[in-house]
């Protein structure tokens, strides 16, 4: 059984043999990552198995975002700051590759935990993700997110359930 590593994605990972069935969504790994992670656009987390450990297997982006208060649905925002923009963090693409059926979970699991301690020191209310279909939000629907009425595909968790699921 795979145990996987998390890093931060540099040029000794190897992105080409990667294929999440999604051919965006690979492209992206190999073309625009890097260019993203230099230009401050986003950090990106890759995940290597133990067999292969230069080859990445799954992948995660994080970026701070906001998102329109009066977006978002009447009882979240109960719980949240009066502003017109809530300060978030969007984790704007995560995939795994077709030959590691269940590392969807520790990705998104990753990626909270990082949220959650990321917003201890810079505040953010909500983690946000968009979903490129809709198979994506059921996927992220299955671990609490919530769509966004006027926008479907993108979903969001408010950080203090984030926290106090992921903060250990
Ligand atoms: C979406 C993706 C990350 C899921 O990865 P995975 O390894 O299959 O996920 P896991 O097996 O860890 O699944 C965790 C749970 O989510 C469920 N799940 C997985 N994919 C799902 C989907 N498309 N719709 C609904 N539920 C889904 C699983 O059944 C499992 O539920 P369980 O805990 O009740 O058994 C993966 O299919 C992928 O990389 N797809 C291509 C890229 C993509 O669509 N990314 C989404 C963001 S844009």
């Amino acid at each position: 059984m795979s145990e996987y590593v998390c890093e931060v994605l540099t040029k000794k990972h190897n992105r080409k043999d990667f294929d999440c069935g999604v051919e965006v969504l690979n492209d992206y790994l190999v073309r625009f990552a890097s260019q993203d992670v230099k230009r401050k656009a986003a950090a990106v987390f890759v995940f290597t198995a133990s067999e292969e450990s230069s080859r990445v297997v799954g992948y995660y982006t994080l970026c701070a975002t906001s998102v329109e208060l009066s977006g978002l649905p009447e009882e979240a925002v109960k719980r949240l700051p009066r502003y017109p923009q809530v300060p978030g963090i969007l984790i704007g693409r995560l995939a795994r590759d077709v030959g590691h059926p269940g590392l969807g979970r520790l990705l998104l699991a990753d990626a909270l935990s990082r949220c959650a301690r990321s917003a201890k020191e810079i505040a953010a209310a909500v983690v946000v993700v968009d979903a490129k279909d809709k198979s994506a939000a059921d996927f992220y629907s299955r671990f609490g997110f919530i769509s966004l009425p006027k926008m479907r595909s993108r979903l969001f968790l408010p950080m203090e359930t984030v926290q106090k699921l992921y903060s250990s």
